[in-house]
């Protein structure tokens, strides 16, 4: 009974992907699954069904359309347009002042803790955690000042907030999944990342137009829907990874495009169009990047995306 009981557990953990995050992932996380998905076509079959309703939603749908920008919301049409925008001075600066001695403080505790200096590891990336009333004016003013930037894609969905840092002790990175070029989902998604503290080193980065939804786009998402370049990672979890020798071929143009979030000022917002090619950049000398990932795919599923598709519908 409990061996029944785990298999039917371990069957659902395996194919929804991390944190029970609900909207619809490149792979399933189970490689049993995913192959005979991708065998019966069932796997391209999804991605055609996800795309089809996301092109239904009154923004998304601009991802489809050679980057126009459909929301009328100027601050999004290099959003559209490129794939990302960056906004400075994103805070009001009284929170900011604030929060960005708090996030240093946090930083620095831990690059001078026995976990950071005693760890084997040469190159580091973990989230730090504070207590829900330290951050809570932060976390309330970012999702207000978000609000007008997101409304036309996840309605009023709370997003959740993730402090990472990223830390390299002598200057070589390893080539983890964040660092090779990826796409997160097959059909479009949205990601904020929050510099507080600026950025100098291994620098988020971009190749504009990649995140048009067209036949070279899918040619990515073929790559990175197909279980021959994924490997188990991690022990306890046995997470589906691309595989350590894996990495997708850039084009000469692929590479003109690519662009490097690099010397960012302290308070700076990124929004990203996140079904298009990125990576961390790896480090190059030592340093460390501390930034906040913002997602709003745990508060907006597959559901959310459906009845999103439909409302339009009954509008217009
Ligand atoms: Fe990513």
């Amino acid at each position: 009974m409990i061996a029944l009981k785990n298999f039917i557990k371990n069957f659902i953990v395996y194919t929804t992907w991390k944190d029970n995050d609900q909207y619809p992932s490149l792979i399933y996380n189970n490689s049993i699954f995913q192959r005979i998905s991708e065998w019966s076509g069932f796997s391209w079959l999804r991605v055609k069904f996800w795309n089809f309703i996301a092109k239904k939603n009154k923004a998304f749908k601009g991802f489809y359309s050679d980057g126009i920008n459909p929301t009328g919301n100027k601050r999004l049409d290099e959003l559209f347009s490129i794939g990302f925008l960056i906004e400075e001075n994103f805070l009001t600066e009284e929170t900011f002042i604030k929060y960005q001695d708090i996030f240093q403080n946090k930083v620095d505790n831990y690059l001078n803790s026995n976990e950071y200096l005693d760890s084997n590891k040469k190159q580091i990336r973990i989230q730090l955690d504070f207590r829900p009333n330290e951050v809570k004016e932060f976390e309330d003013e970012m999702t207000r000042l978000m609000h007008p930037l997101v409304h036309e894609f996840y309605g009023n969905t709370r997003p959740i907030f993730r402090y990472e840092i990223d830390a390299s002790k002598d200057g070589t990175d390893y080539r983890s999944a964040f660092s090779k070029w990826h796409i997160d989902r097959p059909l479009p998604s949205l990601k904020v990342l929050y510099f507080p503290l600026g950025v100098n080193a291994a620098p988020f980065s971009y190749i504009k137009g990649s995140h048009l939804i067209n036949k070279q786009w899918q040619g990515f998402e073929s790559f990175f829907r197909s279980i021959k370049n994924y490997s188990k990672k991690g022990n306890s979890k046995k997470t589906l990874m691309l595989a350590d020798n894996v990495e997708l071929p850039l084009t000469d143009k692929l590479k003109d495009n690519i662009v490097e979030l690099n010397n960012l000022h302290p308070n700076t917002l990124y929004l990203g169009a996140h079904q298009g090619l990125h990576r961390k950049k790896p480090f190059e000398e030592r340093g460390y990047r501390f930034h906040l990932s913002i997602e709003f795919t745990h508060g907006f599923s597959k559901y959310n995306l459906i009845s999103s598709a439909l409302n339009r519908q009954s509008r217009s």
